[in-house]
């Protein structure tokens, strides 16, 4: 199947990012747009592709440590949080991007959420991570549980101090993507 030049197909940007106060290199940073968010908008500046925040109704705090153990918790009782907003419709996208931080080695359960919320059977998924160390942890795997049907890309892991710096890898990703196909 041909579908990259991205503008063929119809394709998804689907992140959770959590601005606020969050750890920058050993230090409290207060960022007004998340990490995930910053390399969501360079892959819809690229692929045109429409964006949708993944949100829980419950936010996490402000305060770095307490969204930690907040984090903890939902993934200690594999919690499914209730999402803000909801698709139309899934059917119209042939490929979605899937960003999300690594929250204790795998995805913020939101994530959990948004993906067993549609059906992703003939889907095609390219996962992008940022991270302060674990690269994509156990994300992978648990993504492909939860979209047994969906054809997995490999991911991308983002260092989230770095994400400014990251166009360059961003693009030779899309385009080792592109040329699969
Ligand atoms: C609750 C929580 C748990 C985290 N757990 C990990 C982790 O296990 N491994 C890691 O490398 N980074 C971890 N981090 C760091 C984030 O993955 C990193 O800062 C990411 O870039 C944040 O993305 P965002 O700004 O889009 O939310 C954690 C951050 C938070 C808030």
């Amino acid at each position: 199947m041909k579908i990259m030049n991205f503008s063929e197909a119809k394709s998804l940007i689907a992140f959770f990012s959590r601005a606020g106060n969050n750890y920058v290199s050993g230090k409290i940073v207060n960022l007004p747009v998340g990490n995930t968010e910053a390399a969501a908008n360079m892959i819809q500046e690229i692929t045109k592709g429409d964006l949708f925040h993944i949100n829980a109704v419950n936010e996490y705090p402000e305060d770095y440590t307490e969204t930690t153990e907040v984090a903890q918790k939902e993934l200690r009782a594999n919690a499914r949080p209730e999402l803000t907003d909801h698709l139309a419709s899934m059917a119209s996208y042939d490929m979605i991007f899937l960003g999300y931080p690594n929250w204790w080695g795998t995805m913020p359960m939101p994530v959990f959420t948004f993906l067993e919320e549609y059906d992703f059977s003939g889907k095609i998924i390219a996962l992008f991570c940022t991270h302060e160390g674990s690269g994509l942890g156990r994300s992978e795997g648990d993504i492909r549980k939860l979209c047994p049907k969906a054809t997995l890309l490999k991911g991308l892991a983002i260092h989230g101090t770095h994400v400014k710096d990251v166009k360059k890898d961003i693009t030779a990703w899309l385009d080792k993507i592109s040329a699969a196909f």
